[in-house]
C-alpha cells in the first residue's frame, strides 16, 4: 500500500489501512533500535524541525531520537528560545522557518487547531504532537502498537480510559482510534472532567472507575491536565485518588491479565499508585519503547517511504 498523507494531524482522518501499514512499519523500525549501531540511512539529507510551545520529554525526544536513527537532520526550537516572544505570528514563524526548506515540521501548540492551520500554509510535512485539548495522534497509535504487540489484535478488547477526559488530547485520539480499529472503548472520570456529548465518539460512559475496569483488558489511566482546567473541578487530590486513582486494591477486580497504560507524565499516588506504576500489570515503558518506532515510522511515511518493507 502507497502512503499517500502529507501530514499526520488526527486519528479521524487515517483509514484502518493506514493506522495498520503505520503500526506494521513502526513493527520493522523497533529492531533498529535494538542493533549495536542505532542508524540507518534511510532519511540521509532530510531535515526535520521539532517546534514545541509546550513542554514535552517523550514525545520531543523520541521525535528527536526516530529522526537521528533515520539519519535526518533534525532541529529543535521551542516557544521560549523563538521571537515568539518579540511578537511573532506562528504563520510567520513557520513561514520562516519553512524558508528554510524542512521537509518536516513537527508542531505541538497549546491552541486545538494549530497544525491543521499549519499543514494548510506550508509545503513541508506537519506531524501533530499535541494541539491543545484537542489531538496527539502519534500518542495514540504508540498506544494502539503497544496493545496489538501484547494482546495480537486490537479488535474486540475493553479499552478504559479513566481520568480527565475533558481536558486529555489522548483520550480523544484514542478514543476515536481504539474504536475505528474494533475495540470497545469505555471512559470514566469524574462528572466535572467528563465533555458533553464524548458518546459520539462511539465510546460509552461508565458512571466510576470500577464499573470501567471490570471485565477491561486495558486500563488507561490520565493525569488531571490542572495546566488546562479553569475553575474547581475536584476537592483534594487525596479525594480524587479515593474514587478515581488506580490502586493494588482496585486492580484486583479487573481481568487477572488486564494490562496498565498511561501516556505520561504520571502524578504518582494521585491517579495512579507507584505500586501500580511500577508492577507485573504496567506496560507504560513500553509505550515510551514503542513511541521510537511509531514516530520513525510516521518520519520515513510522510517523507516517501513506500512499505515498511523498504525500511532496511
Ligand atoms: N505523552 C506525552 O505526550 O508526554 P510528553 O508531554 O512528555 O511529551
Amino acid at each position: 500500500m502507497q502512503f499517500a498523507r502529507k501530514d499526520i494531524l488526527d486519528m479521524e482522518t487515517l483509514s484502518v489501512e493506514e493506522i495498520n501499514l503505520i503500526l506494521d512499519t513502526a513493527e520493522s523500525m523497533k529492531e533498529i533500535s535494538q542493533r549495536p549501531i542505532k542508524k540507518v540511512p534511510t532519511l540521509r539529507g532530510k531535515t526535520v524541525i521539532l517546534f514545541f510551545y509546550e513542554p514535552s520529554t517523550r514525545t520531543r525526544m523520541s521525535f528527536d531520537i526516530a529522526a537521528k536513527r533515520l539519519s535526518a537532520d533534525s532541529l529543535s526550537i521551542s516557544a521560549s528560545t523563538s521571537s515568539l516572544v518579540k511578537g511573532e505570528t506562528l504563520l510567520d514563524t513557520a513561514r520562516n522557518l519553512e524558508a528554510m526548506h524542512p521537509d518536516i515540521v513537527i508542531l505541538r501548540h497549546s491552541r486545538a487547531g494549530a497544525p491543521h492551520f499549519l499543514a494548510k500554509h506550508l509545503k513541508s510535512s506537519v506531524i501533530n504532537a499535541g494541539d491543545g485539548i484537542h489531538a496527539h495522534p502519534t500518542q495514540a497509535l504508540l498506544d494502539m502498537m503497544t496493545v496489538r504487540q501484547k494482546r495480537g489484535t486490537l479488535e474486540g478488547l475493553k479499552i478504559a480510559i479513566v481520568g480527565d477526559i475533558s481536558h486529555s488530547r489522548v483520550a480523544r485520539s484514542n478514543c476515536v482510534g481504539f474504536t475505528k480499529m474494533g475495540s470497545q472503548v469505555v471512559v470514566s472520570g469524574p462528572p466535572t472532567m467528563m465533555p458533553a456529548g464524548i458518546e459520539d465518539l462511539g465510546v460509552s460512559v461508565a458512571p466510576d472507575i470500577d464499573t470501567a475496569i471490570e471485565g477491561a483488558d486495558i486500563i488507561m489511566m490520565l493525569r488531571i491536565q490542572k495546566e488546562r482546567q479553569k475553575g474547581f473541578l475536584m476537592a483534594t487530590e487525596r479525594e480524587y485518588c479515593r474514587f478515581f486513582g488506580l490502586t493494588v486494591e482496585r486492580i484486583r477486580k479487573a481481568k487477572p491479565d488486564v494490562l496498565v497504560m498511561h501516556p505520561g507524565p504520571m502524578n504518582r499516588g494521585v491517579e495512579i499508585a507507584p505500586e501500580v506504576a511500577d508492577g507485573p500489570y504496567s506496560i507504560i515503558l513500553d509505550q515510551v519503547t514503542n513511541g521510537v518506532a511509531v514516530r520513525m515510522a510516521l518520519l520515513f511515511l510522510v517523507a516517501g517511504g513506500a512499505r515498511h518493507a523498504d525500511v532496511d
